[in-house]
């Protein structure tokens, strides 16, 4: 995730004006940071890595001349964040700039065939290939809007792009498809950004760009265009009375439920991932004598689920370990033979460095799985692969998560077809239901969301609630164990069903909130018997299944239904309702669920 933005200014100059709203923009990405603005005929560019702050103190990016600029701070997800990966990034003839927020997904197939007509590459990011193609296109058409919808029309991915060019210096051209562009009309000046804080101080009058069009923007107004048939589309402005917090939020009162309502274009973006990436990453696991998948509190329940992806889909055993706990317990038992796959969002988490590191000195081969190019974890992995979540302010992990697993299902499915686990068929089913879970985790959210706000009211006095589930329903329980842990404060406890009879039974008693994660597949009856043998000892139970499983529905006192999912998937959907419990229980109990209390985002220290 990053953030774009571009201004156009009647009197003075755009620099200020964009140096300015790059820091309302920071929280979306703080790698590395540019501005462009159009001065004399020229393209004038300072950009540089480093936070806004440091960049401008360095280059003083605000002195640069021109009405018109745009503007872009960094999350790295294509090439490493340094000066030349940094926008705007200009076209060979410095006639084009270009900012642009998402992943293009085919952009290698671009860039190949753009070096082949000689279009000479500086950086390793994936936005340059757009500056070079719509300069391709302008070189036929002689106008900016023309090639850019040309251009456009060749690349498959997300994007919001803001273009501007010497050749109409009057004129800053739009485009969206998934990730949000707005804009904003003010007096003497107009505005385009990833989010309205950018602009905000200036005006609140502002048109939001769809998926599919194109905008161009200049003094006079926003004229918008459908990109695939060029249809007019008129849309009348309106009147935001948002905070510049409320506007980082995008109207959610916090960050968690932002980022929860997030995740379909996240997980969206983690079915985005860098292919040759992915095979190499496979092949070191294919290799390996023994498999670790290591990691800590939630990134550790994406290595638990993925030890059941890897074996159920590609037959292939991995040891999922507590990152804290492995050189104790495996530490003398690795060595050159040894694969670990690290997954870590931040990259910077400690007990899973050093469980690293200790691997190193002993010639294990470490593979990581990160949010954060340039973390520590991307510099010490012989391969590292990216989930391009963007910058998770929350402190409790929720869209990293769900990117996390749907990146590993992916390594998964990859790793199953090198091995000749799979047949056709089944990679290709197994494909379709990658490419559904953006729909059906939008569907999840909308359709809970209703049953968990009133189930919270009834567990937030909770003294204890016990999570149980089987197969990667344990797994879902674990994680839904910690979200509500982190978030309410309510003592919680998850455990394999199948281990409640052997001692933690003793616990329930009359009335004891006990929470069940069944979805419909081979671990099911066998999950029923436990919920009866709670029952049956006076529990109150609380079922999350699929929807329309009215055997399990029945049992019941109450009951969450999610759409169905792949098994191998279920976790990125059943997690969804407790995520937004966890957060709901925190605010019946009037806590913070942005700022939970002993909590830090990283753990950089032990
Ligand atoms: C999860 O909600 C917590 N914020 C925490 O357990 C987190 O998952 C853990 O600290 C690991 O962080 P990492 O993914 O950055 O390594």
């Amino acid at each position: 995730m990053c953030g774009i933005f571009g201004c156009i200014v009647g009197d003075g100059r755009a620099a200020p004006i964009l140096v300015r709203g790059l820091k309302m923009l920071e929280y979306r990405g703080y790698d590395s940071a540019g501005i462009a603005t159009i001065d004399g005929g020229k393209i004038l560019v300072k950009k540089d890595v480093g936070k806004i702050d440091e960049i401008e103190e360095r280059l003083l990016m605000s002195e640069l001349p021109g009405k018109i600029g745009i503007a872009h701070t960094r999350w790295a997800t294509h090439g490493a964040p340094n000066a030349v990966n940094a926008h705007p990034h200009l076209d060979m003839h410095s006639r084009i700039a270009v900012v642009h927020n998402g992943i293009i997904e085919n952009y290698l197939e671009l860039k190949r065939e753009l070096m082949e007509l000689r279009y000479n590459f500086v950086s390793k990011t994936d936005t340059e290939v757009v500056a070079h193609l719509i300069s391709h296109s302008f070189s036929k058409h002689g106008d900016l809007l023309a090639a850019t919808v040309e251009a456009l029309r060749r690349v498959r991915g997300s994007y919001s792009l803001a273009i501007i060019s010497t050749a109409s210096p009057d004129r800053i051209i739009l485009a969206r498809r998934e990730s949000p562009l707005i804009v904003g009309l003010g007096d003497g000046a107009v505005f385009a950004a990833s989010d309205v804080s950018a602009f905000l101080e200036r005006t609140n009058r502002v048109v939001y760009l769809e998926d599919g069009e194109v905008g161009v923007l200049t003094l006079n107004g926003l004229t918008i265009y459908k990109l695939d048939n060029m249809e007019g589309v008129s849309r009348k402005p309106v009147t935001l009375n948002w905070s510049i917090e409320a506007a980082h939020k995008a109207g959610f009162p916090h960050f968690t439920l932002k980022e929860i309502y997030d995740q379909p274009l996240t997980v969206r973006e983690a079915l985005r991932i860098q292919e040759q990436y992915a095979d190499l990453i496979v092949e070191f696991l294919d290799r390996g004598r023994e498999v670790f998948l290591l990691g800590a509190g939630t990134s550790y329940h994406a290595c638990l689920a993925a030890s059941y992806m890897f074996s159920k889909l590609a037959r292939l055993v991995t040891y999922p370990v507590v990152a804290s706990e492995f050189v104790e317990n495996f530490g003398n038992a690795v060595g050159i033979d040894t694969v670990i796959l690290a997954v870590s969002q931040s990259g910077e988490t400690i007990d899973t460095l050093n469980a690293l590191e200790y691997a190193r000195l002993r010639a294990a081969t470490v593979l990581g799985l990160t949010n954060v190019v340039g973390s520590t974890l991307t510099r010490i992995s012989r391969a590292y692969i990216l989930q391009n979540t963007g910058p998770e302010i929350g402190v409790a992990a929720t869209k990293t998560f769900t990117a996390q697993l749907t990146v590993l299902a992916q390594l998964a499915l990859r790793l199953a077809r090198k091995r000749g686990k799979v047949s056709q068929s089944e990679i290709d089913r197994f494909k379709d239901d990658l490419h559904n879970l953006p729909q059906l985790v939008s569907e999840t959210i909308k359709s809970v969301e209703p049953e968990v706000k009133s189930l919270s009211d009834v567990l937030s006095q909770a003294k204890v609630l016990v999570f149980l589930g089987r197969g990667l329903g344990y797994v879902t329980s674990l994680e839904a164990r910690l979200k509500v842990m982190e978030l309410s404060y309510i003592p919680s406890i998850a455990l394999p069903a199948g281990e409640s009879k052997h001692g933690p039974i003793s616990i329930v008693e009359e009335d004891r909130n006990v929470v069940f994660t069944i979805p419909r597949d081979e671990t099911r009856k066998l999950a029923i018997n436990n919920v009866m043998e709670m029952k049956a000892r006076g529990a109150k139970v609380t079922i999350v299944g699929e929807d329309g499983d009215s055997e399990v529905a029945e049992l019941a006192d109450h009951f969450v239904g999610v759409p169905k999912v792949n098994y191998l998937l279920s976790p990125i959907v059943y997690v969804i309702p407790y995520q937004l419990l966890a957060y709901y229980l925190a605010l019946r109990r009037g806590l913070d669920p942005d700022k939970p209390r002993n909590l830090a985002k990283s753990v950089t220290v032990l």
